[in-house]
């Protein structure tokens, strides 16, 4: 194990949870993302927009350091994703498609405390202390009542809330949650999205939330990076959410109008230009 991290993070970045320089990062010969360069400031919440295929998961992923850019250099904690070490058990991460067969017979209780295998160990017990923390974090997501159900007998909504709580139960100062609304109907998406606002607002950490949901995550969160392989966009909700940059990402004429403070977005399918 790499003991001297301090000689190969190339600084720190102490303001800053995520900062990513000229990054460039290539799946074979394919450009997945290209020169992408912004800083995510502690504490803030941040949204990560984009159409399929745009980028968004291979950002995040590059951040966790699951995969090296060809160019540029990622700051994730103040240090080389790969240099994270002990700094890993302070992340949170809930995949896009989240690893669990749900079909399977597990409680509740046990998919959180999932979560804290990393200092437990997979095959050691999960002792009364352990169980405590998951049934703490289940009251974070207000699912307290349902520990001892089976994790198939929950709805899709309810389901991405014991998943966050697995995130959570670690108590990460960077959570990073990628499409959690993918497998909800609008409705229940809409309820999660104002239930991560709250989680935000009750807990000091920066979220980051990969969403195409344009329109509902722009009234949370403090920032929208909009990605199409390139940043096309970043900064202020209000300022990206411009029909140019909407019309660049998502290349077939995407309105945007304002409905209150609220910025809604209709994408012509088969765009004529
Ligand atoms: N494991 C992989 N191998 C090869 N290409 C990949 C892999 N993962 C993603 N890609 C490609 O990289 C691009 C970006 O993918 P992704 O980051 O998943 O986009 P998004 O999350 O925005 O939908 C897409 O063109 C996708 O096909
Ligand atoms: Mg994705």
């Amino acid at each position: 194990m790499n003991t001297d991290l301090s000689a190969n993070t190339g600084g720190t970045d102490p303001k800053n949870a995520i900062t990513f320089s000229n990054v460039t990062v290539h799946y074979d010969q394919l450009p997945a993302l290209e020169n992408i360069s912004f800083s995510i400031p502690e504490g803030s919440f941040w949204g990560i927009i984009g159409p399929n295929g745009s980028g968004k998961s291979t950002l995040v992923k590059t951040a966790l350091g699951l995969l090296t850019p060809s160019r540029g250099t990622v700051r994730t904690l103040g240090r080389e994703p790969a240099a994270l070490g002990s700094l890993r058990a302070s992340i949170g991460y809930v995949p896009q498609y989240a690893d669990l067969d749900f079909s399977f017979p597990l409680q509740v209780i046990d998919v959180v405390a999932m979560g804290l295998y990393g200092e437990i160990g997979l095959f050691h017990r999960v002792t009364r202390a352990h169980r405590k923390r998951a049934e703490e974090a289940l009251r974070r997501v207000n699912m307290e009542e349902f520990a001892d159900r089976q994790i198939s007998a929950l709805s899709g909504g309810q389901r991405q809330r014991v998943l966050i709580a697995r995130a959570l139960v670690i108590d990460p100062v960077l959570l990073i949650l990628d499409e959690p609304t993918a497998a909800l109907d609008p409705g229940s998406a809409e309820g999660l999205y104002g239930w991560i606002n709250d989680l935000h607002d009750r807990n000091d950490m920066t979220l980051i939330l990969v969403t195409h949901d344009v329109g509902v995550v722009s009234q949370y969160v403090d920032s929208i990076a909009c990605l199409n392989r390139t940043l096309v966009a970043h900064g202020r909700p209000k300022d990206v959410l411009s029909g140019e940059s909407l019309e660049q990402m998502y290349g077939c004429g995407a309105v945007l109008f304002g409905h209150g403070d609220v910025p809604h977005m209709v994408v012509k399918h088969g765009g004529d230009r």
